[in-house]
């Protein structure tokens, strides 16, 4: 039996700590975090994140093998195993800024780390995606002091991805372990990897070295986003000739060698990874003196924020470049369905760009009305939060569709229809809702890469 600890209690480390609780019963698995609130929230019914299936796997595993609470260095002590997924969120200040890294929280914990562990051997495990060779940089913390304890730092980057958390935790593509290419590394490596083995076959173990297996994790989330950043940009080319993005992905995607997925057409990825990683990536070939392979890189965010302003453009256009006093509603403000997250949502830069042209906003969403209070409480203007469609669209001119919610699907588009004020305009950003349905209704209706439906010219 092992003392599983996990440092940082979010989007990561919850659940799959949960998960490792869930299957790796021989082992007591602690969760924790410097944020009191947080931690009271693992404690509860009401847990701090939403993630589909989620709350059954912790409500079974806590207190029997799970526990969550806020003693860091009490924590460390007993640890034999310590993951650490912290926050590394884009720096904003100093040297890179905007760009690279902040490892303030990174390189805290691995000063935690080394003051207070007690056993003579521990592995830690790097979750959080952090720039290529950290672990290196972690490793000389942890050699720095005068500790007893011998370390082994082991890179086991994360993928899933929010929303699907307990599916991808569940059946993993892959799971990509990167240890010190000595005997110390393969131990740690083995006993990393027979904690994943009680659920996950060996064949989707993949065993690599730390600097492999950083750089992958960075790689994949670039090479996802920059065929979302592909498809996006064909969409404008389909708004000016009347081709039809969704053709063009499914024509697209049927050739086995390309694949079906990540093609879809949207105002933008959000997300808390693509962009901070594609920034890091970036920053890190120009480190390296690769401008030109920085510059690729960096023009697929420079295409996603791209897109998001044209979605906001077309708005304004359409609406004789007057937004002022005009009532327009967001439904969804999640960065994708199924999560009540928000980070890097596109919806935050398109509020701003409303509020700007002094519209009167009003945001729904079914999960991520509390987070979506924070992005905008530095905005100023006209905004409100609804809990019900139906109320937030009375008097409304314009729709706009952020984040495809299944439960926009199901929605009385003829009653909303009714509540709006005339001329009515939906602009769907993920083309997720039925838009010939929606036209006859009344709608004016404006896809994403495909002919708007007009009934005013
Ligand atoms: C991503 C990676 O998928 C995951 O492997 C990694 O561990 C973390 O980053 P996540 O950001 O949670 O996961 O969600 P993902 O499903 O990848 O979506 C990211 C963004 O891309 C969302 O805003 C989503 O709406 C958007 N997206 C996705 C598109 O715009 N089009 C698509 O075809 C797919
Ligand atoms: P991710 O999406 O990578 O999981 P989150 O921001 O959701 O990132 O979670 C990171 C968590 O790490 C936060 O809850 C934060 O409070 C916690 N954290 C940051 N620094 C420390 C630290 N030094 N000790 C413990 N927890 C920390």
């Amino acid at each position: 039996m092992s003392n599983i600890l996990c440092i940082g209690a979010g989007y990561v480390g919850g659940p799959t700590m949960a998960m490792i609780a869930k299957f790796c019963l021989e082992h007591k698995i602690t969760v924790v975090d410097i944020n009191k609130d947080r931690i009271d929230r693992w404690n509860s019914d009401d847990l701090p994140i939403y993630e589909p299936g989620l709350l059954e796997i912790v409500k079974e595993a806590r207190g029997r093998n799970l526990f969550f609470h806020s003693d860091v260095a009490g924590a460390i002590k007993d640890a034999d195993i310590i993951f650490v997924s912290v926050n590394t969120p884009t720096k904003t200040f100093g040297e890179g800024a905007g760009k690279a890294a902040d490892l303030q929280f990174w390189e805290k914990t691995s000063r935690d780390i080394l003051e207070n562990c007690r056993k003579p051997w521990v592995i830690v495990v790097e979750k959080s995606t952090l720039p290529v060779r950290t672990a290196e940089a972690m490793s000389k913390i942890l050699e720095s002091g005068k500790s007893s304890t011998k370390f082994s730092v082991v890179s086991n980057p994360e993928f899933l991805a929010e929303g699907s958390a307990i599916k991808d935790l569940t059946t993993p593509d892959r799971v990509l372990i990167g240890g010190e290419q000595n005997e110390k590394g393969r131990k740690a490596v083995e006993q990393i990897s027979e904690l994943y083995s009680h659920w996950v076959s060996k064949d989707r173990l993949l065993l690599t070295n730390v600097w492999s297996s950083e750089l992958s994790k960075l790689v994949a989330n670039a090479m996802l986003a920059q065929r979302i950043s592909s498809i996006n940009s064909i969409s404008a080319l389909c708004e000016r000739t009347e081709a039809d993005i969704t053709e063009v992905s499914k024509a697209v995607g049927m050739d086995s060698r390309i694949g079906t997925k990540f093609l879809e057409a949207s105002i933008g990825f959000g997300g808390s990874c693509f962009r901070k990683d594609i920034l890091h990536l970036s920053y890190l070939c120009e480190f390296y003196g690769l401008h030109e392979v920085a510059d690729y890189w960096a023009s697929v965010v420079r295409i996603n924020e791209w897109q998001t302003d044209r979605f906001f453009h077309k708005i304004l256009l359409e609406q004789f470049n007057n937004l002022t006093d005009k009532v327009i509603v967001l439904l969804g403000f999640a960065f994708k369905e199924n999560t009540g997250d928000t980070r890097d949502s596109p919806a935050i830069p398109l509020c701003e760009k409303l509020l700007g042209e002094h519209a009167n906003v009003r945001i729904h969403d079914p999960k991520a009305l509390d987070n979506a209070r924070i992005d905008v409480k530095n905005m100023e203007g006209n905004l409100s939060f609804y809990e019900d469609v139906y109320d937030a669209v009375k008097g409304a001119r314009v729709i706009t569709l952020v984040t495809h919610w299944q439960e926009y699907l199901e929605l009385d588009f003829e009653r909303i229809y009714e509540k709006m004020v005339k001329p009515a305009f939906i602009f769907d950003g993920r083309n997720h809702l039925d838009h010939k349905k929606l036209f006859q209704i009344g709608f004016n209706v404006f896809p994403l890469g495909r002919p708007p439906m007009r009934h005013i010219q």
